[in-house]
């Protein structure tokens, strides 16, 4: 299935493979966003082309005011829905009645919980009926993501997993953004290079990982490890020239 469909989109461009797979699959294809840089590029193209796509996103009800303000521009510019997915409440009051609001902090068993009970459990939600699920993820985010492929098998998800910017550099993004005028989390002006919860991430360095601002307290075998990023004093230069207000 996975080669028959690497096939079909081959040397296509991305709005092409899109609205390939949304007729094959219908309304089984789902796309997640964090409205990171390269989410909106993809949700950019899904919506300025009509794509029958879903699009989705996991507020985890920690995160930053800025992806709340992204994320608002984004439907007022569309005028189009981007669903939303909110941890089950029970779960939430059950686990910050335990132990404490910021009990992430305090152990990866702590931290692991509260990522499954605010992004994971809305995320089998979310994919439940889903063949075909798309992702912002890029290889030059981390080494670990650089053995990925367009497509992959989900087993844990039952379903396929397809990365459509997986190749594209910092720049690419970049480019794509300044041209269509897409809105941008400000963070991306303010030394962050990857967004998650706002307490989970912080700004980083010129010279440190793309991930290093991710869950720093813990050690990097209990996350994802991830690669020197030499743009990024670039990204705040160029973006910063883009009127995005
Ligand atoms: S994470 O695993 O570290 O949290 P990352 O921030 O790199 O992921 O984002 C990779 C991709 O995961 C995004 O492009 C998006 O498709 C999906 N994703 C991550 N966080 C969310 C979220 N809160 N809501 C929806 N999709 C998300
Ligand atoms: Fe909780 Fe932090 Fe995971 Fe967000 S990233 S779900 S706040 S542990």
């Amino acid at each position: 299935m996975v080669n028959q469909l690497k096939n079909e989109i081959k040397d296509k461009p991305i709005t092409d493979q899109l609205k390939i797979l949304a007729e094959k699959f219908k309304n089984r294809i789902a796309f997640s966003t964090s409205f990171g840089l390269g989410d909106q590029v993809i949700t950019d193209i899904i919506f300025s082309n009509n794509i029958p796509v879903k699009v989705f996103t996991l507020d985890t009800g920690r995160l930053f005011e800025d992806t709340y303000k992204v994320w608002d521009k984004t439907l007022k510019k569309y005028k189009k829905k981007i669903i939303p997915f909110f941890p089950n409440k029970e779960d939430v009051e059950k686990m910050v009645f335990e132990k404490g609001i910021n009990s992430f902090y305090e152990s990866p068993e702590n931290r692991n919980e509260c990522c499954r009970i605010r992004k994971v459990e809305p995320l089998n939600r979310a994919l439940k009926d889903i063949d075909l699920w798309i992702t912002g993820i890029r290889a030059e985010q981390s080494v670990t993501r650089t053995e990925l492929n367009f497509f992959e098998e989900n087993k844990t998800y039952n379903l396929i997993k397809f990365n459509p910017v997986l190749k594209w550099s910092l720049d690419d993004i970049i480019k794509h953004i300044k041209t269509n005028e897409v809105p941008y989390n400000d963070l991306y002006n303010k030394g962050f290079i990857s967004v998650g919860c706002a307490p989970c991430t912080r700004a980083v360095k010129l010279g440190e990982e793309i991930r290093a601002g991710r869950w720093w307290w813990e050690s990097k075998e209990k996350k994802e490890c991830g690669i020197h990023v030499s743009q990024n004093e670039n990204l705040k230069f160029e973006i910063k020239n883009y009127d995005n207000s």
